[in-house]
């Protein structure tokens, strides 16, 4: 995939609409985990340095079409100032502005000042975001010369912000976007093999048609989290009162099916951890697949499977792992998910990608994220990439074919 990048001349002295995703963690209005915006500093200074107006425009949350004022970005402009200021010695300030349309960003840019940055407020309080309107997508754009999206963890959706502006204004990939396209062309085109794909999390509806795509891409597909019990239930065993996505248990047999007749090999833990209750449990035991009880609660994949999955992923030369094996965040539910990201941070050889919010929180927890070969900040997007969707979000940014 080749995409078009902004030079000096294409953004110098104008005013640029930057799509970052700031889609991020808040508890008590700070920003919990900074990873994204970070991540688009890269774009933001080379903006800077070539002169542009940068203007940040990005979602929040899911406010359904309306304004929640829990989901403003006013304090990610806060955090993003501070780290900004850390490494661009020019900034001025960044300014956040309460609307991603209209007049109150009209007098912002009439108000800008040289190594200013401007951030917009979260542009899902308008429903027409979602819908990529195309006329809210044209006043977005209007009051710009150029367009840099950066929003990699949103490149799978097709909004106004991130699609509908392409329409009108000249568009460039940022440097993150770059980056996550290097890395993760890599599993998609010959990666190199045995190739390992570890799913996990809660549900199997989300990762339903990405299982169907890496059929024949990936050489193992290894499951774990909560979607396996649907996928257990649906290969014949009694899952007791574990989560089990009920309509999804026929999708789930034909799916196991399809594996059975294709080159890639579906892998369900051989044990599991269970519970009596997942909140406040009181019994804990590993158990055999096959003998999980009606009461019992899956919680994390078992000792067996934790070995096996570590045994599967040093034999790899490519892994890609996202979701967690168990109920992490609640020891001792944590294990599964901390094997596998010390099974892919021990193998040095292959080429490794981690992406999806828990993931990357469980390898940073570790300090193991210096230890894969790319941590990813999508992790829908990451996962439609591997499994060779279309992500519509970088279809503008392409350069052209002859
Ligand atoms: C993400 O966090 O995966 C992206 O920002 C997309 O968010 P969404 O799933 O709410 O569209």
């Amino acid at each position: 995939m080749h995409l078009k990048r902004f030079t000096r001349g294409a953004v110098r002295d104008k005013r640029v609409l930057v799509r970052v995703d700031f889609n991020v963690p808040l508890a008590n209005g700070e920003v919990t985990d900074d990873t994204r915006i970070r991540e688009s500093l890269p774009t933001l200074i080379r903006l800077l340095d070539y002169g542009a107006c940068p203007v940040l425009v990005s979602h929040l949350g899911r406010p359904g079409g309306k304004v929640d004022p829990r989901l403003t970005l006013a304090p990610v402009s806060g955090c993003l100032e501070q780290l900004l200021k850390k490494v661009e010695a020019d900034l001025t300030r960044v300014e956040f502005v309460p609307d991603c349309i209209g007049e109150k960003v009209q007098e912002a840019l009439r108000k800008w000042i040289p190594g200013e940055v401007i951030l917009l407020e979260n542009t899902r309080f308008y429903a027409e975001e979602e819908a990529n309107d195309e006329s809210f997508a044209r006043e977005m754009a209007a009051p710009f010369d150029a367009f840099v999206s950066d929003a990699f963890g949103m490149a799978h959706r097709a909004h106004a912000s991130n699609v509908g502006v392409t329409r009108f204004l000249p568009s460039y990939a940022g440097l993150l976007i770059e980056r996550e396209v290097s890395a993760l062309s890599r599993l998609l085109h010959s990666p190199e093999r045995p190739f390992c794909v570890v799913l996990g999390g809660k549900k199997v509806s989300d990762k339903l048609p990405l299982l169907l795509g890496l059929r024949g891409r990936a050489d193992l597909v290894l499951v774990g989290g909560a979607m396996m019990f649907t996928l257990a239930r649906a290969a014949g065993f009694s899952v007791g009162k574990s989560l089990v996505e009920e309509r999804l248990v026929e999708k789930c047999r034909e799916l196991i099916e399809i594996y059975r007749r294709s080159s890639s090999a579906l892998v369900m833990p051989t044990d599991v951890v269970v519970a009596d209750d997942a909140a406040s449990p009181t019994v804990v035991r590993n158990v055999r697949l096959s003998e999980i009880g009606a009461e019992d609660i899956g919680v994390d994949i078992g000792e067996e499977a934790r070995w096996l999955f570590s045994e599967h992923i040093a034999s790899a030369h490519t892994i890609f792992w996202n979701g967690p094996m168990g109920i992490f965040e609640l020891k001792p539910f944590h294990l599964g998910t901390m094997a596998v990201a010390e099974a892919i941070a021990a193998n040095n050889r292959a080429f490794s990608v981690v992406g999806g919010g828990e993931s990357v929180q469980a390898l940073a927890q570790l300090r193991l994220s210096e230890r894969v070969s790319h941590v990813s900040t999508g992790g829908g997007a990451s996962l439609a990439m591997v499994a060779g969707n279309d992500l519509p979000g970088l279809n503008a940014l392409q350069v052209e074919a002859d």
